[in-house]
């Protein structure tokens, strides 16, 4: 059943996507779900998409079989690492010094079904202001989503505060309801205050940039006060230089795991993105703008995982004068 198709059995959805986004948003990204199904070229920000070629999945796994490596590869998708970074801001309101976001990308999170319960018992032990996910919640970027959005759930209950959610490649705009019902907001294109005191910073999420272009840049930032520290969740690096231009502070990002698999020393082999290598993967900066790109807490293509951990990614952000 297409994107379309699905909404014309689900006129409740319907009306709520509307409101959600809009129906001009909401008819583009569905039309680009449907004519786009799995393109294996030629849609988005790059030439091609490994996610979408299935002999890729099949080849991969034949290597690791006969490597005698798919055991290990498949014990590191669970072998979580907590990674932090420092955010220094000049014009950080005090009452925000030191306030921690919890990042998690890239998800897949119906790729095991033992990978849901496993990331809950990591998450139990960190502390952290707001958690923040940067899209890519199904392993697959077409079909069914239940089995992800049953994991998101799983993986909710272990997460204590505020949680703010965008849309990645693998996402149907048909999924937002679901996610926003577990008391996830979404930002679609759109920002919000967080307040602290009577100090304010903003967050802002734009829906998917590397295969939907379903971007707007514009619609997330102009409400936001030139003064403000403005924080942006993207879920590729690709937008890197206009997000910069825009005039966001700092990005958050994942989509390319860092590579995934990876050659010793955390060599990545491909980013699947259209942006530089610089940021592939980490903190970067370009022009007055502070990047992250996660490696992704999930994986996808293949369960597997080779010099290059799942993370989550604690940012602290601090004043500096
Ligand atoms: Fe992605």
């Amino acid at each position: 059943m297409s994107a379309i198709d699905g909404l014309k059995t689900d006129p409740d959805l319907h009306d709520y996507l509307v409101q959600r986004v809009g129906k001009s948003q909401l008819r583009r990204r569905l039309g680009i779900e449907t004519e786009h199904v799995a393109d294996k070229f030629g849609q988005g920000r790059t030439l091609f998409h490994i996610e979408n070629w299935s002999t890729a999945a099949s080849v991969i796994h034949f290597l690791l079989k006969i490597t005698r490596m798919s055991a290990r590869g498949k014990a590191n998708v669970t072998d979580f690492c907590v990674r932090q970074n420092t955010v220094d801001l000049p014009h950080l309101p005090i009452e925000f010094d030191g306030f921690t976001i919890l990042q998690l990308s890239d998800l897949h999170l119906d790729i095991l079904p033992e990978f849901p319960d496993a990331l809950a018992q990591v998450l139990k032990g960190l502390e952290y202001d707001i958690c923040v996910l940067t899209g890519d919640y199904r392993f697959l970027t077409h079909g069914p989503h239940e089995k992800a959005l049953h994991g998101l759930e799983r993986i909710c209950k272990e997460i204590n505060r505020d949680t703010y959610a965008i849309l990645g490649n693998h996402d149907s705009i048909l999924m937002a309801r679901g996610i926003e019902s577990l008391g996830i907001q979404l930002l679609l294109n759109e920002n919000i205050a967080l307040e602290r005191a009577k100090s304010s910073i903003h967050l802002a999420g734009i829906d998917d940039p590397h295969y939907y272009a379903a971007d707007n840049l514009e619609s997330a930032y102009d409400s936001i006060p030139d003064d403000a520290v403005s924080l942006l969740l993207a879920h590729s690096p690709e937008i890197y230089r206009h997000a910069a231009y825009t005039g966001f502070d700092f990005m958050m990002c994942g989509h390319t795991h860092a590579g995934q698999i990876c050659l010793p020393g955390s060599v990545a082999l491909a980013y699947n993105s259209s942006a530089p290598r610089f940021t592939g993967a980490g903190a970067w900066s370009f022009d007055l703008m502070q990047g992250y790109t996660s490696a992704g807490t999930g994986s996808s293509v293949v369960p597997a995982r080779f010099n290059c951990p799942p993370e989550l990614t604690l940012h602290r952000l601090r004043l500096v004068r």
